[in-house]
């Protein structure tokens, strides 16, 4: 994977790897990040952290301040943006235009909170929001909460972690389902945050359970219980969605794109959505008590399969790039990127492998 990275930095790409062909490993870029930009520094930072080589360092800010424009965008992804692209480049190296950078993206994102409704709606700019208002929302924003904590913690400022905390309270309300499974989407009434209703804008239905809604879910209360320990509603919610992923997981540990697909298991998997869950387990091992030793055996063995049957090469004979995580699924309602490498979820295995090996708390970023 470290060979990827120097690979894709060391060419002019036009943009920020978004997601790359399998066979060829040719990306296709992004000029501003989109909502991915994030993870692409967030690897560089990683690999800088394994190999200790300046030009790692160096590249990592150079593409964090491609990303400054992007701290106005409308978006409530600037979460994946500037934590990734900012928070962890100071939170792992002290790195001081990091810092900036993430203090920037913040505060654009303080700026969206609806304070009636408690939750930082989707924004204009969005990924997701393009044919919707502002009475909507999703569980991939829940991670939120790690931006605005590490920023209030920076800042002296708590109100950006009472907002983060009401942000990831409104969602298990909003998305999470009583028997643990997550739904992607939901629309709320702007003045009271009242739900109501539950849909999907790229699992398979309303009433489905696409793999990275869950996976983000994970993610998003798994560091949440870093950032507001004290109540043991994140702990609660991050155990319930882990526990609903791993009852309901393929046998060989690697999720389709949504769990109800009908044609499982001839399917698409999703190795991101996987691969968010296995760096989410590995956060939430160290403070489940009794569940955290389930939590890390199966993340372990999750890693395995992922790294032995998706990572390139997967043969003696395989003859395509090194280091491409493979059959990610990027939006199957769209139809793009289905069978791909998806930046987002190499960020994740690389972040899962450091923590795995010993070179990186996963309770640190
Ligand atoms: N909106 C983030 C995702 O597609 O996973």
């Amino acid at each position: 994977m470290l060979r990827r990275i120097r690979q894709t930095a060391d060419k002019p790409l036009g943009g920020f790897p978004h997601y790359a062909d399998t066979e060829t490993g040719i990306w296709t870029v992004t000029p501003d990040g989109d909502w991915t930009g994030g993870f692409w520094v967030g690897l560089l930072w990683l690999a800088y952290l394994a190999t200790r080589q300046e030009q790692f360092r160096i590249w990592a800010n150079q593409w964090s301040a491609k990303l400054l424009p992007r701290s106005n965008s409308e978006t409530v992804f600037r979460c994946f943006l500037f934590y990734y692209g900012g928070a962890i480049g100071d939170i792992l190296f002290g790195d001081d235009a990091s810092r900036e950078t993430g203090l920037l993206g913040a505060e654009g994102l303080m700026q969206q909170y609806n304070p009636d409704a408690g939750l930082i709606p989707l924004g204009t700019k969005a990924e997701e929001a393009s044919s919707v208002g502002k009475e909507h929302t999703n569980i991939d924003s829940s991670m939120s909460i790690a931006l605005l904590g590490w920023a209030g913690q920076k800042t002296g400022n708590s109100k950006l972690l009472k907002v983060g905390v009401q942000h990831a309270r409104k969602h298990i309300e909003l998305c999470i389902r009583p028997d643990g499974s997550v739904c992607q989407s939901a629309s709320f009434d702007p003045k009271t945050g009242r739900l109501l209703y539950r849909y999907t804008h790229k699992g398979l239905s309303d009433t489905s359970t696409w793999a990275r809604a869950q996976a983000w879910a994970m993610l998003g209360y798994s560091m949440a219980t870093k950032w507001a320990p004290e109540t043991g509603e994140f702990l609660e919610a991050a155990t319930k969605v882990t526990d609903w992923w791993i009852k309901n997981c393929p046998k060989d540990y690697v999720a389709f794109w949504d769990f109800d697909d009908p044609q499982i298991p001839q399917a698409h998997r999703d190795t991101s959505a996987t691969a968010i869950a296995v760096a989410s387990m590995l956060k939430l091992a160290p403070v489940a008590g009794a569940r955290g030793g389930a939590y890390r055996a199966f993340a372990e063995r999750t890693v395995e399969t992922l790294v032995r049957d998706y990572l390139t090469p997967t043969s003696p004979n395989d003859t395509r790039p090194a280091g491409i995580l493979t059959s990610g699924c990027y939006d199957m309602r769209r139809g793009l990127a289905t069978n791909h490498e998806l930046v987002w979820g190499s960020y994740f295995l690389f972040e899962a492998l450091q923590s795995l090996i010993g070179r990186l708390d996963p309770r640190a970023i």
